[in-house]
């Protein structure tokens, strides 16, 4: 046995030298700062020149020769992207790529339900981490001041307090997989068109007021680890290198010790990218007169340009390891943490949050004369027509396009309720393939699509038209905006010729911008849904016919035309500027905060949804008459649900200054709260 022993001390003793004297950039038990600064004192300086530019589309190189590992990215916000191969914008064909995909951010806004966007994130996060992704590209927070930006559905609406309270809980429920969240666009990218070059003016107050603090907010209180810059300018430096905005505001002033990315080609100086707070710099394209040359990435701004600059002296080397410190934070939060989850993904739970963020969602606008819910049974046929019915929407819109394993449409949905022998189903117009810079023909013809609408809408007892915007060009679609507020594709005109034989009929709009409604006095049913992802048919059955009882909330005003918003008040130079620069004239008084302002009532109100049943509220009181701005305000007050459906209240609460010495929003959303009741049950 002593023989043994000793030979298995002998044995043991080099492995027990090897871990002491594990580099400290390797050994986790020392202090993450630490081991970034043994990292970097190891780091030869083309080493660390690497590791600030991309190597392919979405990765950047780690060092190899240390064993730090690459890091690897994915958009976007609503769930894992597919593949791409490794140097251009192609979809890599894999077989293994497909996700859950989740409702757009606008949808996950309007359930004001702060626990279900932790769960929302991670969700997210364990499918990120599950396809080897160490950065997840979103959230998008970037406030909706403009009902025609074609990205508006990828963010939170236009109040900050809404878009602050609910990004900070996604965030923390992705990156607790080890995966960071990196919150865009940095900032003031509030419309698509002219996006990548477009200077934007604003006031200090509006830009501290409104359009920072949802990005603050995920900073101080998510602790994000990674941001990306924004294309535009702003006070004409380049938001993804910007002395403000990144080094005085982002990290100075907010304590950001994460990365800043670009966004995909927003890097334009080797100079100010160094000076400026930019940390990894990709999809530079980089002869900057067209599209990426393949394996181009020695010339990107932050290699070898920036290499010689710091070779000749010019440059301080110093610049280049502020960044690598926060590029090394970052491995060690996830590639090089070995204690991370390992994710998963196409789960039942994954399915499920799905489902309850879309539920959660959808927003009831109009119901009259009970119109809804449609329980089964009350009609024998039920007219669907609207080309969103079946149209995968989880396709186009740009950069958050997925690939979902399920995408249950709203036909299926409604099918899968009713019943095939109930429904009827037109198309009654038609889009092209989505496309990020054309609208492609359809291939149908439009007259006989409503023709053969029309003919159904006549034998059905009820109709309803699912209709709206897609991901289309122009449509909700990255990279340019919608041209006027209008549904597209005839639908008006459809709804008009609908109605004509048909009065029982009901309107869904899926979109994630306001669209204006010349027919809504001519309905009794309205409900404003979303991209709403893998399980849009469950959700949006689930509440046309009660299973659900409605509370989502609108994240942003619905305007009855587009000169009532505020963007579109002050003419070409507020929106959408000359193509060189951009003045937002309506200043902090964005949304509702215009339409109070200038007393124009919206179509619909931001914070406004029906339910299926009825809340009273009596015995408001607060426990100040006054306060100063800085204090908290206790508000009570006994709410119950008088109806007989089970139902959640959305309780907002908003706040006004009497006399302020500066022009205030004549209100503005400072609380909120989700409380959910049985008929009859009271909460205090
Ligand atoms: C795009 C988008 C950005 C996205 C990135 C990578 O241009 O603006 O949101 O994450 O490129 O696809």
């Amino acid at each position: 046995m002593r023989k043994f022993c000793s030979l298995l001390l002998v044995f043991i003793s080099p492995v027990l030298m090897a871990v002491a004297s594990l580099p400290v950039y390797l050994d986790d038990s020392k202090p993450i700062e630490e081991r970034i600064e043994d990292a970097l004192s190891r780091m030869t300086l083309e080493e660390k020149i690497a590791m600030c530019h991309a190597q392919s589309k979405f990765s950047t190189p780690g060092c190899p020769r240390l064993g730090i590992p690459e890091i690897w990215m994915s958009d976007g916000p609503h769930g894992v992207r597919m593949e791409f191969v490794w140097d251009d914008w192609e979809h890599a064909g894999w077989t293994n790529d497909s996700c859950t995909a989740y409702p757009a951010l606008t949808c996950l806004a309007a359930t004001f339900n702060p626990e279900l966007s932790y769960l929302y994130g991670k969700a997210l996060g364990e499918e990120a981490r599950f396809r080897k992704k160490d950065i997840i590209l979103g959230p998008g927070v970037n406030i909706y001041r403009t009902p025609l930006s074609g990205r508006n559905f990828e963010y939170m609406g236009e109040d900050p307090f809404l878009s602050s309270r609910m990004v900070v809980p996604y965030i923390q429920g992705v990156q607790q997989n080890g995966v960071a969240a990196c919150m865009k666009h940095f900032v003031l990218n509030n419309q698509e068109k002219w996006r990548d070059v477009i200077n934007v003016e604003v006031s200090d107050r509006a830009l501290y007021e409104i359009y920072l603090p949802a990005f603050k907010a995920g900073v101080t209180e998510g602790n994000i680890w990674a941001v990306m810059g924004s294309y535009n300018k702003y006070k004409h430096e380049y938001c993804s290198h910007n002395d403000l905005l990144i080094n005085k505001i982002l990290k100075a002033d907010w304590g950001f010790d994460g990365v800043l990315v670009t966004d995909w080609g927003s890097a334009h100086d080797t100079e100010q990218a160094a000076r400026n707070g930019l940390d990894i710099e990709m999809g530079t394209w980089t002869n900057g007169l067209t599209w990426g040359i393949s394996s181009a990435y020695d010339n990107y701004y932050m290699a070898q340009p920036f290499l010689k600059k710091i070779q000749s002296g010019e440059l301080p080397e110093s610049l280049l390891d502020e960044k690598i410190r926060r590029i090394l934070r970052l491995g060690y939060r996830t590639n090089m943490n070995k204690s991370r989850p390992l994710g998963c993904k196409l789960t039942p739970e994954h399915t499920e949050i799905s489902r309850k963020v879309a539920e959660e969602g959808i927003v009831l606008l109009k119901n009259q004369k009970n119109f809804f819910p449609i329980e089964k049974g009350r009609y024998k046929k039920i007219a669907v027509i609207g080309e969103n019915a079946i149209k995968k929407l989880t396709q186009g819109g740009g950069s958050s396009e997925l690939k979902p394993q399920k995408e249950i449409t709203p036909l299926q949905g409604m099918i899968e309720k009713y019943g095939e022998e109930h429904i009827l189903f037109s198309q009654g117009y038609a889009s092209g393939p989505p496309d990020y810079s054309r609208e492609l023909p359809s291939g149908l013809d439009a007259d006989s699509l409503v023709v053969a609408a029309v003919e159904i809408a006549k034998e059905a007892d009820v109709v309803l038209f699912f209709g709206g915007l897609n991901k289309n060009f122009q449509q909700d679609c990255e990279g340019d905006d919608r041209i006027n507020m209008d549904l597209p594709y005839g639908q008006n005109e459809l709804i008009e010729k609908i109605l004509e034989v048909n009065k029982n009929t009901g309107i869904i709009i899926i979109s994630g911008n306001a669209v204006s409604m010349p027919w809504l006095n001519r309905i009794n049913g309205l409900i404003q849904s979303w991209y709403l992802g893998s399980q849009a048919g469950k959700a949006t059955a689930g509440v046309i016919s009660g299973r659900v009882n409605p509370s989502g909330k609108l994240p942003f005003s619905i305007p009855v035309k587009l000169e009532d918003n505020s963007a579109h008040y002050f003419g070409q130079m507020s929106y959408p500027g000359d193509s060189i620069n951009q003045y937002y004239m309506d200043d902090i008084f964005v949304g509702y905060r215009w339409h109070d302002r200038k007393k124009i009532k919206p179509q619909f109100p931001f914070g406004y949804g029906l339910s299926y049943t009825t809340f009273h509220y009596e015995k408001l009181s607060t426990d100040k008459k006054n306060y100063h701005p800085e204090e908290s305000i206790k508000v009570s007050f006994m709410i119950s649900n008088e109806g007989e459906k089970a139902g959640a209240e959305i309780v907002q609460i908003y706040m006004t200054q009497k006399n302020p010495s500066v022009e205030r929003p004549v209100k503005e959303l400072k609380g909120f709260d989700k409380i959910y009741l049985q008929p009859g049950e009271k909460n205090k």
